[in-house]
């Protein structure tokens, strides 16, 4: 079979590779694809959002059996939509939620709605069309708040409201971006306390598997979770504390409900459901699997992916369930960014060191590079993913540091601090409120 990935980061390298290992899949194309994939996947120069293209390539491309959407803004433009409308005559497996599935990402107002009407634990919110709604919800709350857009924005939808001054000037700022009005409401919520941690599940719209671990993301861009909000600048996963059971047992809470629900709105949902959880309550789902998370699980998976997207897209998870293998050991994926990421990356430095020789189980992912006639420049803010699996999440962290003094280029911004959480008391204390909540 041949498989069209569309997803232009780390995380679309992370799948290729992956999809690459599958005996199912004998060759594999990018949109668009980067440096990293050239190697293993034919990388096309068709945008991630680019549908028409998209439906154009896979026209002439008549062999492609797979289309495996990763990225959250085709899937919210339906790209998925777009490719069952238009290949209803061929047999082509889309694995990726479609346009009125993933409205569980794109709108907050839609998701906490779904949160509340089922039961599933999650701060307390309003949903506000004007200022004065706003003002009078945030009136009676205690701070912080935080003020969330009811659309995708690049991930910078959302902002913490220390007083009722600062309710308004957020507010202010989103109806100067076209961003809150009648027709855009926002979501204002309590704080939800606790550590955040990350869970993914495969869905086939009835029914779900879990990837069997907790992953634990850091999403600002300084070491202490300082500094602004990046895509997340690394990734470890399993979190130690939670077991099988206990994932499961928050797959029963805030999957299974959910899952339902859609499938009852007639939205039943198909690819991979991301709850964001922060203590006993879940912040917000996504509709895809996690960049940089999915670096993280894609590593420690040793079944064959391809079989469980096609038994997600044929809504036969239960068949195999049971037979999907995972490695027992741990995993880190850390970030490389480049000067100035995120406000303002810089491009155009030379990336040395990218020839060296591994440590074993390690493994290097692009994001931002290019190639000129000589160098392997930087081209993004999201430069390279170091991935490195080990025995213990604590040896695959110190394994992962110890590749990125082999990487070198000017500007390149790390943080220093990936998976201290897991020796941290207050983060364990976080992690038992979790557990003792299911
Ligand atoms: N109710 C809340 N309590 C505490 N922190 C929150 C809350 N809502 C959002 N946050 C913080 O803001 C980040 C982004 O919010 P989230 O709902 O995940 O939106 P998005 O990922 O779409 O930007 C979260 O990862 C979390 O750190
Ligand atoms: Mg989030």
């Amino acid at each position: 079979m041949e498989v069209l990935v569309v997803d232009p980061g780390a995380r679309g390298h992370a799948l290729a590779r992956k999809i690459s290992e599958s005996s199912l899949v004998d060759r594999i194309f990018m949109a668009p694809g980067n440096t990293g994939t050239e190697e293993i996947a034919e990388n096309t120069d068709i945008s991630h959002v680019d549908l028409e293209s998209q439906i154009d390539f896979v026209r002439k491309q008549k062999k492609i059996g797979m289309i495996v959407v990763a990225a959250d803004d085709p899937l919210a433009m339906g790209v998925v939509d777009a490719f069952e409308e238009e290949f209803k005559d061929r047999d082509i497996k889309i694995w990726g939620p479609n346009q009125s599935a993933s409205k569980i990402e794109r709108s907050k107002a839609f998701s906490k709605q779904l949160m509340k009407s089922q039961g599933v634990d999650t701060a307390d919110f309003t949903i506000a069309h004007t200022m004065q709604e706003a003002i009078r919800y945030a009136d009676t709350q205690s701070f912080p708040l935080f003020i969330k857009m009811d659309q995708l924005f690049g991930g910078k939808g959302v902002s913490k409201a220390e007083d009722l001054f600062e309710v308004e000037d957020i507010l202010c700022k989103y109806i100067g971006l076209g961003r809150f009005n009648r027709d855009n409401p926002v979501v204002i919520e309590q704080e939800s306390p606790g550590v955040e941690i990350s869970l993914q599940a495969f869905c086939d719209g009835e029914d779900y598997l879990m990837v069997p671990f907790a992953m634990k993301d850091h999403k600002t861009i300084y070491d202490g979770d300082k500094g602004p909000m990046t895509g997340g600048m690394g990734v470890i996963g399993p979190v130690p504390g939670l077991s099988t059971e206990d994932i499961n047992r928050l797959g029963e809470k805030f999957v299974a409900p959910v899952l339902r629900e859609l499938s009852r709105q007639g939205r039943p949902f198909r690819g991979m459901l991301y709850p964001g959880l922060r203590g006993s309550q879940c912040l917000e789902y996504n509709a895809r699997p996690g960049d940089p998370e999915a670096q993280v699980w894609l590593s420690l998976m040793s079944s064959d992916l391809v079989e469980v997207m096609l038994a997600s897209h044929e809504c036969n998870l239960v068949d195999i369930k049971d037979s999907i293998k995972w490695r027992k050991a741990g995993a880190c994926c850390l970030v490389l960014a480049s000067r100035g990421y995120p406000e303002d990356p810089q491009k155009g430095a030379i990336i040395e060191g990218l020839a060296s020789s591994l440590p074993a189980d390690t493994h290097l992912l692009h994001a931002g590079t290019k190639k000129d006639e000589k160098n392997t420049i930087v081209d993004g803010g999201r430069v390279l993913n170091i991935v490195a699996v080990d025995d213990s999440v604590e040896e695959a962290i110190n394994k992962a540091y110890q590749t990125s003094g082999l990487i070198l280029f000017d500007g390149k911004q790390q943080r220093g601090d990936i998976g201290q959480c897991v020796t941290d008391s207050e983060f364990n204390k976080g992690i038992e409120q979790i557990k003792s909540s299911i």
